[in-house]
């Protein structure tokens, strides 16, 4: 798939069978989700320009890197603040704003409810962040608002991703580069992803 970026790596599989199996307690599963942020947030970075400033060691001095544009993180609210912690934890300078987005649970659409951008993100390395991407509706929602509001450079992260989001997101958003922790098999009639984690919210906030 294009612009699609599966990240395979063991130390994901292992994360991963924490993360789905729903015996897996809250603490467990939010340490496993933080973890996994990190991961992906490596990967989501991995072409971010910088640019260079002279620093000075103990010894001489010698050249060192900046970010050329600011990164910022947009979770998609509620679960999107699961994958934050690990997010910033690998690029403590990145800012953080929110996107309140919830899916109707009759008609699976988006429903807008709260959003706090940070100033510059016109110009900022974006990246909107969701654990899951099911239908697809709650990403486009999301990166369209980005757009409405200036967002020239935005990724989309998640940790599953449907084959159904994919299309999704690629024909509403060709621009925008996925990257994700694994591609399920499908959804299912309630639009859940199968095999998936079930509710990623519920389970990280603790809420069922
Ligand atoms: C979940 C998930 C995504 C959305 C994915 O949020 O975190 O935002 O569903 O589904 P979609 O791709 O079909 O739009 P939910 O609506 O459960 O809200 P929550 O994060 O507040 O729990
Ligand atoms: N939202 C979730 O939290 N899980 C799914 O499988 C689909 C949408």
């Amino acid at each position: 798939m294009e612009n699609v970026l599966e990240i395979k790596h063991p130390i994901i599989d292992r994360y991963l069978t924490f993360l789905r199996d729903k015996n897996t307690s809250t603490a467990v599963f939010r340490r496993a989700m933080s973890n996994i942020g990190v991961i992906l947030a490596y990967h989501s970075l991995s072409d971010l320009p910088l640019d260079e400033t002279e620093i000075e060691t103990p010894i001489q001095k010698t050249k060192g890197y900046v970010p050329g544009p600011e990164v910022v993180v947009i979770p998609i609210l509620r679960a999107g603040l699961s994958l934050v912690d690990g997010i910033i934890n690998f690029m403590p300078e990145a800012k953080v704003g929110h996107v309140g987005v919830y899916r109707d649970e009759e008609t699976h659409q988006p429903v807008n409810y709260y959003d706090n951008l940070p100033v510059g993100i016109k110009d900022a390395y974006n990246l909107v962040v969701d654990p899951m991407l099911a239908t697809g509706g709650s990403g486009s929602h999301a990166i369209k608002f980005l757009k409405e509001n200036g967002a020239k450079t935005i990724k989309f992260v998640c940790l599953i991703a449907a084959p159904e989001g994919i299309e999704r997101l690629q024909k509403d958003h060709p621009d925008v580069p996925i990257i994700t922790a694994a591609i399920d098999e499908k959804l299912n009639e309630n639009a859940y992803i199968v095999p998936g984690l079930g509710d990623a919210g519920d389970r990280y906030f603790g809420t069922i």
